[in-house]
């Protein structure tokens, strides 16, 4: 550690250079407001995080119409629908019929990437590769973060206003005092073992499939990359799987009397992820906000992930724009009630579909069944696929 720590005030400080704290800052830019960005991965480690790929019409149009880049509508791919699989047979859910809105697949590295690139062009300050992250005086006026950066100097910011965009391993919501703080938390007895194969597409549209042997998503990222998961147990082993195992084990579970076959090729990423839903409630302690992550996880069965923290920076970005415009605290009083809101409507369809399309393990018959049941119920009545439709698709604006 050197002797001093040097001091840079800004007016708005934010831990996490993820599409959420990227996403912020660039809004923050374009209406005058500084600010400083802390992340403690580099870019390349961040870019090569393999995450969802589905982005709502909302994340959409703020990517563009912010002007961050377009390449989200030349390369992305505009998905009218999805289907849901079971008992072998395919059940298109199509959104722009049903809801007049289709969702986009790409991925969420490229978002990061797509922000990064517009950060570095505006000339945003963002800190790479920082390490020993703190933020002190949460309930003061001058809420602090300090840091050493990557050569080794050790700093502190000075802001008005703090913001957690830091994940949820990171280190602003664990420094909310927990009697201030509720950690509503629930956990699932499986995970997904997803992976990337070079080969070409299986289907058009995403595949959330459900069978005897479990939950399978065939998604993908391009025409010669492929996404898939499936249902696991939390504690497999990658390196149990070789890839004709992993294929065996897809295709099964979408097997079927149509003969849907997926397109095999040499899989060279693999990983496990467990599934987590938590929330933390209020998103704010003092001048401490958290947008993303670092106040809420959803499983990734909805897709909701990043579209969520994108909902908590368009209510975030314009009550900071009135704050340091006119004074007017009343956008930031209003945060937290106003992004739970939403939070927990996200909350609630990620858990639904979850365990409407995964087998819990040993599941019994009459579950199994009823679980059909309401498949049947949702893909056979306009109603129930619509509910399907709008919440996948995300909500309208309230
Ligand atoms: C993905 O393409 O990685 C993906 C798509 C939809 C999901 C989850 C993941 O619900």
């Amino acid at each position: 550690m050197s002797a001093e720590r040097t001091v840079v005030p800004t007016q708005v400080g934010i831990v996490g250079a993820g599409p959420a704290g990227l996403m912020l800052a660039h809004l923050l830019g374009r209406a005058g407001i500084d600010s400083i960005v802390v992340e403690k991965r580099d870019r390349d480690t961040i870019h090569a995080t393999h995450r969802a790929g589905i982005l709502e019409a909302a994340t959409v149009r703020m990517l563009t119409e912010s002007g961050v880049d377009g390449r989200v509508l030349t390369e992305g791919h505009e998905h009218e629908g999805t289907v849901l699989r079971f008992q072998g047979e395919s059940h298109r859910i199509d959104f722009q019929g049903l809801v007049g809105h289709s969702v986009w697949l790409y991925p969420q590295n490229e978002v990061f990437r797509d922000l990064a690139a517009a950060r570095e062009r505006d000339g945003g300050d963002v800190r790479w590769s920082v390490r020993d992250t703190e933020v002190v005086d949460l309930t003061s006026d001058r809420p602090g973060i300090r840091f050493t950066d990557a050569d080794g100097e050790d700093f502190e910011i000075r802001c008005e206003v703090l913001v957690g965009a830091d994940g949820s391993q990171g280190v602003c919501r664990r420094s909310i005092p927990e009697h201030e703080r509720t950690d509503h938390f629930v956990e699932y007895p499986f995970a997904w073992f997803g992976i990337l194969a070079e080969a070409p597409p299986s289907a058009p549209e995403l595949v959330y499939a459900t069978s005897e042997h479990g939950f399978a998503l065939i998604s993908s990222r391009s025409e010669s990359v492929q996404r898939m998961y499936f249902q696991c147990d939390p504690d497999e082993d990658v390196d149990d799987w070789d890839d004709e195992r992993i294929w065996a084990e897809l295709q099964r579970r979408v097997d079927g009397p149509d003969g849907l076959r997926l397109e095999q090729g040499p899989i060279f990423d693999r990983t496990v992820l467990r599934f987590r839903s938590y929330v933390c409630e209020p998103l704010r302690h003092g001048n401490l906000f958290l947008v993303g992550d670092a106040g809420h996880t959803v499983p990734p069965t909805g897709a909701k992930g990043l579209n969520l923290a994108f909902c908590d920076v368009r209510v975030l970005a314009p009550a900071l724009v009135d704050f340091f415009g006119t004074g007017d605290a009343s956008g930031l009083a209003g945060y937290s009630a106003t992004a739970l809101e939403r939070v927990w409507k996200a909350q609630n369809f990620s858990y639904w579909a979850t365990n409407l399309l995964h087998a819990q393990p040993g599941e019994n018959p009459f579950h199994r069944k009823r679980r059909l049941g309401e498949l049947r119920a949702i893909t056979t009545s306009a109603r129930g696929a619509a509910y399907f439709a709008e919440s996948y698709t995300g909500w309208p604006e309230d």
